[in-house]
């Protein structure tokens, strides 16, 4: 096999973090560390039943308690004007409304808040926020997406909605080696280390300015605007750093909108940083799934006929969907294909975008099939995949704009030693332990969407770029910063200061859905190429490689030469699939007494284009991989249905991966461009470093032990079973 890849441009190291020396030393100033004159503190009560109305509610004591400016309710809130609306112009992925806090009695999750209290001091606020006693009428609750399958529907609306067929999808029954199994992913919670804040300072009567954890200051200014009738303009959202997110600050929350209303009734600022246990059901999760694959071959390995059927769980008030069965229709070369998909309503909060939405729960069920058809077939699981390699899209039959995925294959099997490997399970064993390898797939789509970007040339030398995008901890202004100096080559990177998280800046989309690099990338490229243009205009025809700007700009009286740039993606685009792959490869270790699961090797290769920035891909690349990990072993989000409660609710015990968790993980790129999607020649790959990697652990744990699980996560009850 091939050592590495061919690559065009170079594979160069790339510049370091920009915001890295911030970071670690502490002087980056996260959402939550803002401090406002007068500045308070809002803590929710939260209703302890899971479903019913709230029939009376004692708030005396409460208000009475020191330092409390203000207890709101549904009997006193003031109304929010536009939420009659009930849109939510974030763009959420969900039909229905979104729910709204204090409008009424109704409750509709265990832990919603049903009163806000406003403190001097947080300590005050959270003391204030225990004297609340409620008294309900309650009602049956439903929290079981395993128990209400059966009433599972198609979704009224949204682009999820619908079940596919391509040619005859039955045809698998009649195959000579078939595969029908069950798949569960349980809820998984986003978790990041930082919690969702909020901080609103009403400037004045019309004008509010907002600190707030989001993916999308723009997004969270325009929900903001809409909810208070306020003229965008007037709402100033700031986001210069995000402590992880993972999805969930992808949408504005109706505990932001509570925390504006607040400050406007106290008339000062108002703090609003949830719990830990708040986090849980107040700003989304990953939804339980249950899966069925079916699937047959011919003898000598080609698909005949796939049917991938989805249940997953949503709220009572909001239809929330995601992509869990789209991968099944084009992944592989099979000539029949249909997928189903439907969702429950329960008396639970929304469920969210979690990263590598729907695909990494999609993955997980059709990446483990693939790995039950090649044992049942007696073949390598990688030389499955290439004998059903999809060379155009068999949904559509449009070209790839690029797919690398057979030069990934090959690139991870060598890095993790996959010749290794016995095909026969629970054969190989290394000092007393199992081992196993397996691998999976992961694809998102790559698309490039619409962002303006300032870019100015300042008579100090400086080349300042400007957009409003959000940097969620992925490295974005790192990745910027590397395109403007490839433009700007004789400019030196620390001159190149990338401005971003900031509502008043040009317009960008939230940060999601892997497409940041190529949309904001694609207008900061736009954007230098047309300042550099305009600058050789200027000096005419007397232009070098390397011009002396501040002497030009000196010489012509500008204090800045200055473009800004709208753009987006071509329309050949439509001509052309367009996705990101990765393969996951995995060593695993399991204890044969004790069923414990250790990774031992981490090999993940994206074929995500050209690299911009390599050391930002590479950290983008583990922190998937580890998201993987949490996923496959131990990420589970556990549910008393007696009660409608999680008992799981905090970091003690729903479990992520620790460093002492994680192997060396080795991060690979095919690293070829492809120019289709944007002039870099990236595609995305925040999702593709997590998507297929659940897949590959169970498929590891598979090889080593003999025993198939097919419900994540993959706890040591599980294998001992
Ligand atoms: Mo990601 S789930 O698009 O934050």
């Amino acid at each position: 096999m091939k050592q590495q890849a061919q690559h065009t441009p170079p594979f160069t190291e790339g510049i370091n973090r920009v915001d890295g020396i911030m970071k670690v030393t502490g002087a980056a100033k996260y959402s939550a560390e803002y401090e406002l004159p007068g500045m308070t503190y809002a803590v929710f009560a939260i209703s302890n039943i899971t479903k019913g109305t709230i029939t009376s509610i004692d708030t005396k004591a409460a208000e009475r308690a020191p330092g409390v400016l203000a207890v709101l309710t549904h009997l006193n809130a003031p109304k929010v004007p536009g939420y009659e609306a009930g849109k939510d112009p974030s763009k959420p992925p969900t039909t229905g409304g979104p729910l709204k806090f204090f409008v009424d009695n109704s409750v509709k999750y265990n832990g919603q808040p049903i009163a806000m209290v406003v403190a001097d001091s947080f300590e005050r606020a959270t003391y204030a926020a225990s004297l609340i006693k409620a008294q309900y009428n309650k009602q049956q609750h439903e929290t079981d997406t395993e128990k209400n399958k059966f009433k599972a529907a198609a979704p009224k609306g949204g682009r999820n909605g619908g079940d596919y067929k391509r040619g005859t999808p039955d045809d698998w029954k009649a195959a000579a080696v078939k595969v029908e199994q069950e798949y569960v992913v349980p809820i998984n919670v986003h978790n990041p280390m930082e919690l969702s804040v909020t901080l609103a300072h009403w400037t004045a009567d019309d004008k509010v300015t907002v600190y707030a954890k989001t993916q999308g200051v723009k997004s969270t200014q325009n929900a903001i605007a809409q909810a208070f009738k306020l003229p965008v303009e007037n709402v100033q959202v700031t986001t210069k750093f995000v402590g992880g997110a993972f999805g969930n600050a992808l949408r504005t929350w109706p505990h932001e909108i509570a925390t504006v209303q607040a400050a406007k009734l106290v008339k000062r600022p108002v703090k609003t940083v949830l719990t830990r246990e708040l986090q849980f059901n107040t700003v989304g999760y990953r939804p339980y799934t249950w899966q069925k694959v079916s699937m047959g071959a011919s003898a000598d390995g080609k698909l005949t006929g796939i049917i991938h059927e989805a249940t997953a769980q949503t709220s009572s008030f909001e239809e929330f969907t995601e992509g869990t069965v789209n991968m099944t229709r084009f992944m592989y070369a099979c000539p029949s294909v249909g997928t189903v998909y439907k969702i429950t309503p329960l008396d639970v909060n929304t469920p969210t975008w979690m990263r590598g939405p729907g695909e990494a729960t999609g993955a997980f069920a059709l990446e483990s099939a693939m790995d039950e058809l090649a044992d049942k077939l007696g073949i390598d699981p990688i030389e499955l995949r290439i004998r059903n390699h999809a060379d155009t899209d068999p949904e559509n039959g449009k070209p790839f704009s690029s797919k690398n995925l057979k030069e990934a294959y090959e690139m991870g099997a060598d890095k993790i030693g996959w010749s290794k490997r016995k095909l026969k399970p629970g054969t190989l064993t290394e000092d007393g332990w199992l081992i196993g390898y397996g691998m999976g797939t992961g694809v998102f789509g790559a698309g490039r969407g619409r962002a303006t970007v300032k870019a100015a040339l300042l008579d100090n030398g400086t080349l300042l770029i400007q957009t409003s995008v959000t940097d969620i901890g992925v490295g974005t202004g790192t990745a910027m910063t590397q395109i403007a100096s490839e433009i700007f080559t004789g400019i030196p990177v620390k001159k190149i200061k990338f401005e971003l998280g900031d509502s008043s800046l040009p317009p960008s989309p939230t940060q999601g859905g892997s497409t940041i690099t190529s949309t904001v990338g694609g207008a900061v490229h736009d954007a230098c190429t047309q300042l550099k243009e305009k600058f050789q205009q200027l000096i005419g025809n007397g232009g070098t490689d390397k011009p002396d700007y501040v002497k030009v700009l000196k010489e012509k009286n500008l204090p800045q030469l200055e473009v800004t740039v709208t753009s987006s993606g071509s329309t050949e685009m439509r001509n052309f699939s367009s996705y990101s792959y990765s393969v996951h490869f995995v060593k695993v270790k399991v204890h044969p007494k004790t069923g414990v699961v250790r990774v031992d090797n981490v090999v993940s290769v994206a074929d995500s284009g050209h690299i911009v920035s390599p050391k930002t891909a590479r950290s983008q690349i583990i922190g998937g991989a580890i998201g993987g990990i949490g996923m496959a072993l131990m990420e589970e989000g556990i549910m008393d249905h007696r009660y409608g409660r999680y008992v799981n609710n905090n970091y003690a015990d729903y479990h992520v991966p620790i460093s002492a968790d994680i192997p060396q993980i080795d991060a690979l790129f095919v690293n070829k461009p492809d120019y289709r999607v944007n002039p870099m020649g990236a595609k995305g790959m925040g999702e593709i470093a997590l998507i297929g990697m659940s897949a590959a652990v169970a498929n590891a744990v598979y090889n080593a032990t003999g025993k198939r699980i097919r419900e994540l996560p993959i706890t040591p009850d599980k294998l001992l079973s």
